[in-house]
């Protein structure tokens, strides 16, 4: 990942020394066009991907892959087939045995302190994203059960 980010921005700043050091007279003033964006998020996910990266990522990893026989993974997680209980997962967090695509994980998701919003956001980011197929989450489907479970 590092290594991909850092090909990612010395490849940037290589085109951009070539564009800007050029100098002929026909591309003078000419906007430099910036690559095109690698893996737009699928639309009205953007907040729930900037959610994501900032809370999530640096235990699901970037790809939702989690990390084996530590980080279960979100990506086509069987777990979340129950709303409920992973809505009540990011509220609460969770320690002890999950059972996750047959594989058991037994360590602590410390209890995620995010708006009602945010996590609507980074649900419906995870439910439409890493080969997951859910609807999106409201923001009243998260306030009932946070009022269910307080
Ligand atoms: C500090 C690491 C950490 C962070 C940050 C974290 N998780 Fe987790 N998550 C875990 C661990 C560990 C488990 C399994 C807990 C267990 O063993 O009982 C887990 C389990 C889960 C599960 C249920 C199992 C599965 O893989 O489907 C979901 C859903 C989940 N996390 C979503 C999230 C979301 C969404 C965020 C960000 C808002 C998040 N987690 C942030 C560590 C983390």
């Amino acid at each position: 990942m590092k290594k991909v980010l850092l090909g990612t921005v010395s490849a940037i700043a290589i085109f951009m020394i070539a564009s800007c050091g050029g100098g002929t007279s026909d591309n003078k003033g000419a906007a430099v066009t910036p690559p095109p964006s690698a893996a737009a998020p699928a639309a009205g996910t953007e907040a729930g991907a900037a959610v994501y990266k900032r809370t999530c990522i640096a235990c699901h990893q970037t790809d939702g892959g989690g990390v084996a026989g530590t980080f279960p993974p979100l990506a086509k997680s069987d777990f979340i087939a129950d709303r409920e209980q992973t809505i009540t997962q990011v509220i609460k967090g969770k320690s002890g045995e999950v059972t996750v695509n047959g594989t058991k994980y037994n360590n602590v998701m410390p209890p995620q302190a995010l708006s009602e919003d945010d996590i609507a956001a980074v649900l419906t980011y995870v439910y439409s994203n890493f080969g997951n197929t859910g609807a999106a989450v409201t923001v009243a489907e998260v306030k009932a059960v946070r009022e269910k479970i307080k």
